[in-house]
């Protein structure tokens, strides 16, 4: 496929020759049944590589199943992953297929590959060396046909070193090595990207795109960006609904960029005035952004102590090992609209495994606000759904209107505009 063809049709942005190396090399490996393994950074844009894979490839018409191996509790993963029989565990009322077996002729992406339990692990190797596999609790073998891709942010040699990842496995998997670049190492997209984000989100909130001044331009391709593509695009959107100037220059630009390093919070919120704000639309969204913020490191904070709870090896809470893939770094920035995980393939026949699985099992779909935390699910991260969270949740609390607007930050006008625009009278 001609690569602009290819860009246009993944909606992938960009020139960066060492990205444009990457695709290339996806399209090549196609049509052949070599794992690949994808790397990168946290956000970089790893997870078109499958979906280019087997659209490209006699796969295409056949099953593409994306599994994020973070977000299955560590005991379920191996009758996801393989299927069960009948009473093997309590709860196996019914055999069950496993993705590798509904995904036989097609294709599979293994999210957060890191993330899969050593004895998972020996289980994906000796399906991929043989394609042979056992459901959980049979000992009759069974064969499938399936290619295999999977990603990681994660340093594998260096998780194989501590013991956490099988080596043979790792080069069963890196046969095709693909390497997407960081966003600092692509300085030349940042901005190319940024416009077509503006755009974007100007279009979905309905008003003109923000621009960046020329000076603006230069602060952003100099930003180490620790959230690559993911955060940028996550900061286009709150300048685009926070910013009543469109013209975006270093000063207002620099709020949104946070100081980079593990647990430093968004700068957006802390630095804010509401006299900065003309309407009451923008300190509604302030006043959201930092609830947010406060929430998610709430969580963070419990699924912390849960952690130091849970036992390392085996033991009662052993299925909980699956929390620290999903405990949500308190993000740079509060509202991640993340292409999921489990997103659908462009045409394929798709099963998007994790979600369609565990809508209730999985313990961080989303808190008690309504507020979802995980970034990797199918889930609507955007500010609008959150704001409908938050209001309920609001109304859910407080007695009085009165006393609901003032714990959102708002005006009891804007609250009374809210209510009537989702219907929530009855509630
Ligand atoms: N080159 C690009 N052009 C347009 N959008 C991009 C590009 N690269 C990444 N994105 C967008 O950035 C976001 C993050 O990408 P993606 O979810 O693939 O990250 P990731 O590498 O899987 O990160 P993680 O390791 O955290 O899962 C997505 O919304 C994706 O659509
Ligand atoms: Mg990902």
């Amino acid at each position: 496929m001609e690569l602009q063809n290819l860009k246009q049709r993944f909606d992938i942005i960009g020139n960066d020759p060492v990205l444009i190396r990457a695709l290339e090399i996806a399209v090549q490996v196609a049509n052949t049944d070599l794992s690949v393994l994808v790397t990168g950074e946290s956000g970089v844009g790893k997870e078109v590589i499958p979906q280019i894979i087997h659209q490209n490839s006699a796969r295409k018409h056949g099953t593409y199943i994306a599994v994020n191996c973070g977000a299955i509790p560590e005991g379920t993963i191996d009758s996801e992953l393989f299927g069960h029989e009948k009473g093997s565990f309590t709860g196996a009322t019914e055999t069950r297929k496993g993705y590798f077996e509904t995904a036989n002729g097609g294709t599979i992406f293994l999210d957060e590959v890191a993330e899969l339990p050593l004895s998972t692990q020996v289980r994906l190797l000796r399906v991929l060396q043989t394609g042979e596999f056992y459901k959980v609790g049979s000992s009759k073998v069974q064969k499938t046909n399936v290619r295999v891709v999977a990603a990681t942010n994660i340093n594998l040699p260096h998780a194989i070193r501590h013991g956490k990842f099988r080596e043979d496995l790792y080069y069963r998997l890196n046969t095709v090595p693909i390497v997407i670049p960081a966003l600092r190492e692509r300085v030349a997209d940042i901005n190319l990207l940024f416009t077509k984000f503006a755009v974007d989100f100007a279009q979905k909130y309905k008003m003109p795109a923000v621009k960046l001044s020329p000076a603006a331009q230069h602060l952003l391709s100099q930003y180490r960006w620790p959230g690559n593509v993911r955060q940028l695009k996550s900061v286009a959107e709150q300048m685009s609904i926070l910013e009543e100037e469109r013209l975006i220059e270093p000063s207002i630009l620099q709020k949104y960029l946070p100081a980079d390093g593990p647990g430093s919070l968004p700068v957006v919120g802390g630095e804010f005035h509401s006299n900065d704000f003309v309407n009451d639309r923008e300190k509604f969204y302030m006043a959201l952004l930092q609830q947010m913020q406060h929430e998610m490191q709430a969580l963070k904070n419990d699924i912390e102590r849960l952690n130091g709870l849970v036992p390392l090896e085996g033991g009662e809470f052993g299925q909980m090992h699956a929390l620290p893939s999903v405990v949500p770094s308190v993000p740079s920035v509060p509202s991640v609209p993340v292409a999921s995980a489990l997103q659908q393939a462009p045409a394929a026949q798709t099963i998007s495994a994790a979600v369609s699985q565990h809508p209730a099992s999985s313990p961080l779909n989303a808190n008690d606000s309504g507020i979802a935390v995980d970034a990797d699910y199918e889930e609507d991260l955007s500010i609008p759904n959150a704001t409908d969270a938050l209001i309920r949740r609001a109304l859910k609390k407080y007695e009085n209107k009165k006393d609901a607007a003032e714990a959102l930050g708002i005006s009891e006008r804007t609250l009374y505009r809210k209510i009537k625009e989702l219907d929530l009278e009855e509630e």
